[in-house]
């Protein structure tokens, strides 16, 4: 990772000008040198431009795609859930139409009380970051109904709160959110014979599966 982060800043600081063509939007990395348009530009080091680019990817990507796979992990671990979720998402996202299609739309996946149960609860067990805090919560259904809310509020801080909390954390959210919708609205997942992730895992800053435990599954299509 390091090595491909060096070879995109050497790239940047050698030839600004053909990096920018080659983008088609501002990049972090022309943000960061440039001053992101806004006039005041401070010359960063090689090292703190490739240490930025690794902050961000590790922020980024490990905790988002450690939320899909645990997501998906647990709901094969859980048929019964599973189809909850996806009857859910079948009669908010009901084929139609000439083409017989459906399409998913984050506004509505905002406001599907099962699947945003299903992504706090996978917040809560696997947690895109570790940390201290103890997690104890009621029984049952806990992310649906009146207490919802309030427990949230005071208890579920996955992205953190105040001034330093997760900068992607609005972004992280809809990735996740289309991206459930997506998968389990289309296809039933179990967990393959091959499968080796138990559950298990580890703190690398980033909580990572045990080992080189891989989530192996298999997919069948629905056709409703
Ligand atoms: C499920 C996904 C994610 C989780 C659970 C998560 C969680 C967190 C947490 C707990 C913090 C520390 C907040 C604190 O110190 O109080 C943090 C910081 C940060 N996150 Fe995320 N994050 C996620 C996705 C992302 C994404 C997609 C991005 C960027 C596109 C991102 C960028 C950052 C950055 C830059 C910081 C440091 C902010 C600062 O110190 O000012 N994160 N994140």
């Amino acid at each position: 990772m390091k090595q491909v982060m060096s070879e995109q800043v050497d790239e940047l600081i050698q030839d600004p000008t053909k990096a920018r063509a080659k983008a088609t939007h501002m990049t972090i990395f022309q943000a960061l040198m440039e001053g992101g348009g806004s006039g005041s530009s401070v010359p960063l080091s090689r090292d703190i431009l490739i240490g930025e680019g690794l902050t961000i990817v590790g922020a980024a990507l490990e905790t988002t795609s450690w939320i899909l796979t645990s997501a998906v992990h647990q709901l094969c671990l859980n048929p019964l859930i599973q189809r909850r979720l996806h009857d859910e998402l079948v009669r908010a996202f009901p084929r139609g139409g000439r083409d017989d299609i459906y399409e998913i739309e984050l506004a509505t996946c905002e406001k599907l009380p099962y699947l945003t149960a299903v992504i706090k609860e996978t917040h809560r067990l696997t947690p895109g970051i570790p940390g201290r805090l103890p997690r104890v919560v009621p029984e049952g259904d806990r992310w649906l109904g009146m207490t919802a809310d309030s427990l949230e509020e005071k208890y579920l801080v996955p992205f953190g709160k105040g001034s330093r909390s997760c900068l992607g954390m609005y972004l992280a959210s809809a990735e996740i959110y289309i991206t459930l919708a997506v998968l389990f609205r289309r296809f039933k997942f179990a967990l393959h014979k091959d499968n080796e992730m138990t559950g298990a895992w580890v703190d690398h800053f980033m909580t990572t599966p045990d080992g080189q435990a891989a989530l192996v599954v298999s997919a069948a299509e629905y056709d409703d």
